[in-house]
């Protein structure tokens, strides 16, 4: 019976496309909004209550006519600001990226750092950031910016991956964090968490991680991430390492054609209080 040798593999792998391609399908084509309360002991008094949506990750990622659906979920959320946190786009096509910006504007000042896709389009210094500035958005390229109310203020800082290395990074970071009592960073790199936290930032935006592309069922583990390998740590979710936190998304988009699984795109919603 040598020809029905490979049935039962044939069957099994049938059986298990057959299960999977509706969930791979489900995943890669919803997002949900998931929002942490976060409190912390430096935060001013008068920023109580601070509303921050955090966009990382489109990678040119639609979601409804000119983005509606997505820009009508932050829109829910009534934040105060919105942070994006790089690798808004990675190829030619910059349309969805955009449409997303403009209407992003309109519902609360945008604060952006870059991720490496940007970077490595070789166009980012002379296409994107000046097509993100003609929007409204506030570009952050190791630089700060200051919200303020009050008299208070808190500083929001965008760290670039222009030149990519921890060196570098740790350098501007330290410079751009001294001396300021409240500090918000846009960083794309989760994997440098330490690095944040040692020039004394308070609150980290990151992204860059995907979930781990494919996530272990029932565990909030991912599989892989780039900059962390196999079994990341910093996919999703809120971490603390001494006084600084981190909340790291899962994006809303893939960088590449393979897809999620068990881990669906994801708007972070940050509200903020005093401890
Ligand atoms: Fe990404």
């Amino acid at each position: 019976m040598p020809k029905y040798k490979f049935l039962p593999l044939i069957t099994a792998f049938a059986v298990a496309a057959g299960i999977l391609t509706p969930l791979v399908i489900y995943d890669n084509l919803r997002f949900e909004t998931v929002r942490y309360v976060i409190s912390h002991k430096n935060l001013p008094a008068p920023f109580n209550g601070l509303r921050i949506v955090q966009l990382s990750d489109l990678h040119n990622n639609v979601f409804g006519e000119k983005q509606e659906k997505l820009l009508n979920a932050i829109k829910a959320e009534k934040p105060h600001i919105i942070v994006i946190t790089g690798d808004l786009i990675d190829s030619d096509q910059t349309e969805n990226a955009i449409n997303l910006v403009k209407g992003a504007v309109k519902i609360a000042p945008c604060y952006y750092a870059n991720g490496n896709h940007e970077i490595r389009t070789g166009r980012y210094l002379s296409e994107i950031k000046p097509a993100l500035i003609r929007c409204g958005v506030k570009v952050l390229d190791d630089e700060k910016n200051y919200l303020e109310k009050d008299g208070e203020k808190i500083a929001v800082i965008g760290l670039s991956d222009l030149c990519g290395g921890e060196e570098d990074q740790r350098r501007a970071l330290k410079t751009l964090a001294e001396n300021e009592a409240f500090t918000l960073l846009l960083a794309h790199r989760p994997e440098r968490f330490k690095l944040y936290s040692d020039c004394g930032v308070s609150l980290v935006f990151s992204g860059h991680a995907h979930g781990g592309q494919f996530r272990i069922p029932f565990t909030h583990q991912g599989v892989f991430s780039p900059g962390q390998g196999l079994f990341p740590r910093y996919t999703e979710g809120v971490f603390t390492r001494k006084s600084t936190k981190m909340t790291v998304t899962r994006g809303l988009g893939n960088q590449v054609i393979i897809p999620r699984l068990n881990n669906c795109f994801e708007l972070v919603s940050v509200t903020l209080y005093k401890a």
